[in-house]
């Protein structure tokens, strides 16, 4: 049991399918990760269970990959330790990134509607698909993306997997804009809906990990200097971006209500 601590989850998965079904019970979702690199310790460990959860959820596991075996099962971290709170509390930096999802989340949601509404007939067609793009390129990209990469993540060990997992899919975004970009530019209505299509489906996802898991795991790491520093990092970022947030809160507010 102790060589597959140190197996890339989706290694494990491919060898004993079972285990991702025994992930799926504690919300551990690694089979749809379209990466899937984390090493099974680096899983559990994250995902910041209770004592029991984690306990038990190692034993499912030991069973599942070396069964009929009494076998001591292998400790990720002091069992000691208390278990997470029930309500999940950020530190004031976080709780910033989570705020801006918020916004993010209430474009994507809106995405299916807007693709239906695809018009790249008229002036007031293109111009509604402009501002969309450019909610991903400036509002999701270059003022809370870059906030993680230039910023949060610089706190840590880059060469994590979680982290590699969060970079290729900001990668991701970016190309997909690109094709966003190409397909408006040549009137491509088909590969314009799958590209926001995809982009809504990577987006969810990304911002799911990040609320529920790389977060609240960030948090346990930093210290309280580390955590003053970064909220006076971001106000600086928001201050000299030449952002204004209520710009594409203005757009997706209009956008709810046409699709209402
Ligand atoms: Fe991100
Ligand atoms: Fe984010």
């Amino acid at each position: 049991m102790d060589t597959y601590l140190n197996t890339g989850i989706k290694e494990i998965i491919t060898e004993f399918p079972e285990v991702e079904t025994i992930l799926n019970d504690y919300d551990i979702g690694c089979g749809p990760c379209s990466v899937g690199i984390c090493l099974l310790k680096d899983i559990v460990s994250i995902h910041q269970l209770s004592v029991e959860q984690e306990k038990e959820l190692m034993e499912r596991i030991a069973a599942a990959v070396d069964p009929g075996k009494e076998h001591p099962v292998p400790k990720t971290r002091k069992w000691s330790s208390p278990a997470p709170p029930k309500t999940r509390r950020y530190s004031p930096p976080l709780q910033k990134l989570v705020d801006e999802h918020v916004l993010i989340k209430r474009w994507i949601a809106l995405i299916p509607e807007f693709v239906d509404a695809l018009d790249l007939e008229s002036e007031q067609g293109k111009k509604r698909i402009l501002d969309g793009i450019d909610m991903i390129r400036s509002y999701a990209d270059k003022y809370h993306h870059a906030k993680e990469e230039e910023i949060l993540f610089k706190y840590f060990d880059e060469t994590a997997d979680i982290l590699k997992v969060m970079h290729e899919d900001h990668t991701r975004a970016r190309s997909l804009v690109k094709a966003m970009q190409k397909a408006l530019a040549e009137n491509d209505k088909k590969t314009l809906s799958e590209s926001l299509t995809a982009y809504r489906e990577l987006l969810a996802e990304h911002i799911r990990k990040e609320d529920e898991i790389l977060y609240p795991w960030m948090d346990s790491q930093l210290t309280d200097r580390q955590v003053g520093e970064l909220f006076a990092r971001f106000a600086r970022v928001d201050q000299e971006s030449g952002i204004a947030p209520e710009t594409y809160e203005g757009f997706v507010r209009q956008l709810e209500a046409a699709f209402q």
